[in-house]
């Protein structure tokens, strides 16, 4: 396919960065220009653009992302634009799935990107839980947590220095076990298991999201990691369960289509054909 530059103004921008010449509100200037025919600002859908939306929304909540936006803001914007199965849907910063998740149930087919790997792993992980039969989630964990005495340290990042402070000694221990008996899982259970793993990451350190940054606070209070894990367990199952409901009249759930990909070159990014319409919260 041939390449589609959706911002070529972002080249100049780069270029000015590596020069360490300041000149964006020039070219922002020049892109509110170039847009504005098509620019619409609609206030209403405020509270929409926010991740809050998706915390009662099934498989969305149980991953934290608080870049992302919400299922009811795309539900709205699917429903504006008309789509249909026939169109094609391209979300190029697509975070943990928001776009992609919620065009599945419509059923529309869907395409995302995103340049950082633990987005491209979290949007291309959570659409699996919609095909693993109810039951097998608690009985993999059942036999993870006879396994995890025994299990081969998973990796950590040592070379990241929260790491040194976010986790006592003891706790990180008990992650690493976790963590290598999921890596010994086979497809898709390794990843649905390790996105649930990653899930329980912030609660167990003693670290705490605060805006776009981490705080340290030695005073939290740390619960079990088997418990919380579990607990993420339950909430999947009852997810899967629920979506089985809800979603069981859909002649076909489409799977999307998750790459790791940079906005700014879309040379390497497969598409199907060309997309019909762009969802998308940029950065
Ligand atoms: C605001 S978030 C999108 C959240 C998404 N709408 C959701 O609901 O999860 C923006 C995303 O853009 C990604 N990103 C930043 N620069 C990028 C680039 N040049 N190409 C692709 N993705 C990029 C970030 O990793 C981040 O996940």
């Amino acid at each position: 396919m041939k390449q589609l530059s959706l911002f070529p103004e972002w080249e100049e921008l780069e270029t000015l960065k590596t020069r360490n010449e300041v000149l964006p509100d020039r070219i922002r200037q020049r892109l509110e220009i170039k847009f504005n025919p098509v620019m619409q600002e609609d206030l209403r859908l405020g509270q929409l653009v926010s991740y809050a939306g998706n915390k009662s929304i099934p498989l969305l909540r149980l991953y934290r992302y608080k870049e992302a936006f919400s299922f009811q803001l795309v539900q709205e914007f699917i429903k504006r634009f008309n789509l249909t199965e026939k169109d094609y849907l391209f979300d190029p910063f697509c975070g943990m799935v928001t776009t992609l998740f919620t065009a599945m149930q419509h059923p529309l087919s869907a395409v995302g990107i995103d340049k950082l790997p633990i987005g491209a792993f979290i949007a291309s992980t959570l659409p699996l839980f919609l095909f693993i039969e109810p039951g097998i989630l608690p009985e993999t964990f059942a036999e993870l947590k006879s396994m995890v005495s025994g299990a081969e340290l998973g990796e950590v990042a040592g070379d990241v220095s929260i790491m040194k402070q976010a986790f006592s000694e003891e706790m990180l221990l008990l992650l690493r076990q976790w963590k290598g008996a999921i890596t010994t899982l086979e497809s898709p259970l390794k990843e649905i298991f390790l996105l649930l793993f990653l899930a329980i990451l912030e609660p167990c350190s003693y670290t705490t999201k605060d805006g776009q940054f981490l705080r340290l606070n030695k005073d939290k209070q740390i619960p079990n990691p088997e418990e919380i894990l579990q607990q993420k367990v339950k909430e999947a199952e009852a997810d899967i369960i629920t979506l089985r409901t809800l979603w069981k009249n859909k002649k076909y759930l489409p799977r999307p289509s998750v790459q790791i990909a940079d906005a700014r070159d879309l040379s390497t990014v497969n598409f199907e054909k060309q997309p019909t319409a762009i969802i998308t919260s940029p950065p």
